[in-house]
């Protein structure tokens, strides 16, 4: 059965929201077995791309990776990263917005930022198509790539923002390497869920980079878990191939015609 936005947001103080990134259909199709929210994140950027800032990545690289998750995706709630500079006014971010839900059918779409986005948001919202949030550490323009919440000011602007949020609509918000108590008073003073990424086991909910979650990725992240090492496993697969094929051990009988 298909995940309902109501359903999610009924998950808080019940049972903790699972959410990963997707970027191509096979690994949605497997996701879609075990997660509340598959996000197409232009985290992209940096995981398949090797571009030094999410503001690379455009409208079309998401909508074409998009379209691709959409075909592995049964169940999970489809949330796709609307790009930098994609909703940079309300009229730019629903013309965006349409045409990614239009190409993509994805359930709904997520945007970074706080107050500064609040109209944008409820635009968004009014016109029926559901946001997430997303504050703490904002990679579309952060310069410093910090934790965030050990200041008393940032504190302050992330509980508000994330209040405001709340006010202009979204379902939910992404909590990203905010530090731990912060995330915790975020959590208690919304209704709405928040999935945390280096954000503590108290939000309501947690997102993973798929690629850090399995050891694809060489990068060592403190708030990564690497549930695998999927490195290892490829390179013993490739270096068998490469054994049978230089011994003409393969292809053998069974796979030819
Ligand atoms: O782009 C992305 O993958 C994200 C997650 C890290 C939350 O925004």
């Amino acid at each position: 059965m298909k995940k309902k936005i109501s359903d999610l947001i009924k998950k808080k103080n019940k049972q903790k929201i699972v959410s990963l990134t997707a970027y191509s259909k096979n690994v949605a199709s497997i996701l879609d077995n075990y997660c509340d929210i598959i996000l197409v994140g232009d985290s992209l950027a940096s995981v398949l791309y090797n571009y030094k800032s999410t503001r690379q990545v455009s409208l079309e690289m998401m909508i074409e990776h998009s379209k691709s998750v959409r075909m592995g995706i049964k169940k999970a709630l489809m949330v796709v990263d609307m790009p930098y500079n994609t909703y940079r006014n309300s009229k730019e971010a629903l013309k965006n917005a349409k045409k990614i839900i239009s190409k993509t059918k994805c359930g709904a779409v997520k945007l970074e930022g706080g107050k500064k986005i609040y109209e944008i948001i409820k635009t968004l919202v009014k016109n029926k198509i559901p946001v997430m949030g997303h504050l703490g550490l904002l990679p579309q323009s952060d310069k410093t790539f910090k934790f965030k919440g050990k200041k008393k000011i940032e504190r302050d602007r992330i509980l508000k923002d994330a209040l405001l949020l709340e006010k202009a609509g979204v379902f939910s918000i992404v909590l990203e390497c905010v530090e731990t108590s912060l995330a915790k008073l975020v959590t208690h003073n919304i209704k709405v869920p928040t999935i945390g990424i280096g954000a503590s086991k108290y939000c309501d909910g947690q997102i993973l980079v798929f690629d850090d979650l399995i050891g694809l990725n060489q990068m060592n992240y403190r708030f990564v878990k690497k549930y695998t090492n999927i490195r290892n496993e490829i390179s013993k697969a490739v270096s068998n191939y490469s054994k049978e094929v230089r011994k003409i051990k393969f292809p053998n009988k069974k796979n030819s015609y």
